[in-house]
């Protein structure tokens, strides 16, 4: 899943619904109308945040609209059908992308990449047509404002430590560097004051359970497809965040796919860490900071599999007319 912006820090968050800073901001949702993009519109309407929605899929888009359309909360809500991505994508500020074909199992991320990136690529070139400011592909393409959205992982994170520690989620934010798929996903337990007590097999579980908590929910959902509630709640989230940073918050920060120096000499010119989020988009990527033993382990398991990622997607994009 890709925002676009056109998104305090999840990782010291529990706030995530707050307006302290208001703004007008129009955000599209392309995909709305599927298992993620339904309760993803729900809950991007219930944000103060939110003065505009607008939604659009292949298929179903304007009946969402009208069903959360009733919420009772100010935000504005469109429809649009197939044909009319352009007039959707018309004035906005921020575009989540939840568009795609979910996993079934025994399925990888990878097995669906082709059909995924294709339908990527199209919608990013209609942004890139539709809104100056948005022209990803086109000359004036800006770094600063494209995010993968790597939030679900971090969610999963603070889930399931809290779960092991006994803490409330909201305060016991995990960072999650790396990728989003399997050994690509790098959780620092070490940087938490509740995770770092975790070691030995609680520590090898947990870890696990974050890299592959996605296919706990494949497997459970059994061929109806992947995580859509919680993958919901982690876009509405991040956009949530990305929407403060663009008023002008100071101190967002949040682990998230982007482009960046910090393994560039590697050749691994995508990278997720703590990102502050700014008026610009991305305003400041930190640092990794100190990693244990473990954790320096998990990352050279990690950056061979993201190179691979990574090159697969520019093999993709040259290869595309
Ligand atoms: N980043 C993550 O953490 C994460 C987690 C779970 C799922 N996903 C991915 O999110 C995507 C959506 O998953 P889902 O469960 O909601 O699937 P879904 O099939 O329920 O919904 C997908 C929606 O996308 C729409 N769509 C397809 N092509 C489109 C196009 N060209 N323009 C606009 N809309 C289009 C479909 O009509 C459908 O409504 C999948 O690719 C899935 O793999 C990402």
């Amino acid at each position: 899943m890709l925002s676009r912006h056109a998104a305090r820090s999840l990782s010291a968050h529990g706030r995530w619904f707050s307006s302290s800073v208001a703004r007008h901001s129009k955000v599209a949702v392309l995909g709305a109308g599927g298992g993620i993009g339904q309760p993803l519109s729900l809950l991007l309407k219930a944000d103060p945040l939110v003065t505009s929605l607008s939604l659009y899929d292949i298929r179903g888009a304007p009946g969402v609209a009208a069903d959360v359309s009733h919420i009772d909360t100010p935000g504005e809500v469109n429809g649009y059908h197939a044909d009319k991505l352009d007039e959707a994508l018309e004035g906005v500020k921020v575009v989540v992308i939840p568009a795609g074909v979910p996993r079934k199992p025994g399925m990888t991320r990878d097995d669906l990449f082709n059909t995924n990136t294709s339908i990527v690529r199209d919608l990013a070139a209609a942004i890139a047509r539709v809104s100056p400011e948005a022209h990803v592909l086109a000359g004036v393409y800006d770094p600063r404002r494209i995010f993968g959205v790597t939030t679900l992982d971090v969610v999963r994170a603070a889930r399931f430590v809290s779960g092991i520690v006994g803490t409330n989620p909201v305060d016991t934010p995990i960072t999650v560097i790396g990728g989003h798929s399997g050994a690509t996903i790098v959780p620092l337990l070490s940087q938490s004051p509740f995770g770092k007590g975790i070691s030995g097999e609680a520590y090898q579980k947990v870890v696990k359970r974050i890299q592959y908590g996605g296919d706990e929910v494949v497997q459970a959902k059994d061929g109806a497809g992947s995580a859509t509630l919680s993958m919901a709640y982690a876009g509405a989230k991040f956009t949530n965040a990305l929407l403060r940073g663009l008023a002008g918050e100071k101190g967002v920060v949040t682990p998230t796919f982007v482009k960046s120096p910090l393994f560039a000499d590697q050749g691994i010119d995508y990278f997720s860490s703590n990102v502050e989020l700014g008026p610009n988009g991305i305003e400041k990527i930190h640092p990794l900071g100190e990693l244990t033993a473990e954790e320096r382990k998990l990352l050279e398991a990690c950056l061979p599999e993201l190179k691979k990622n990574i090159e697969k997607g520019k093999a993709f994009v040259e290869a595309s007319p």
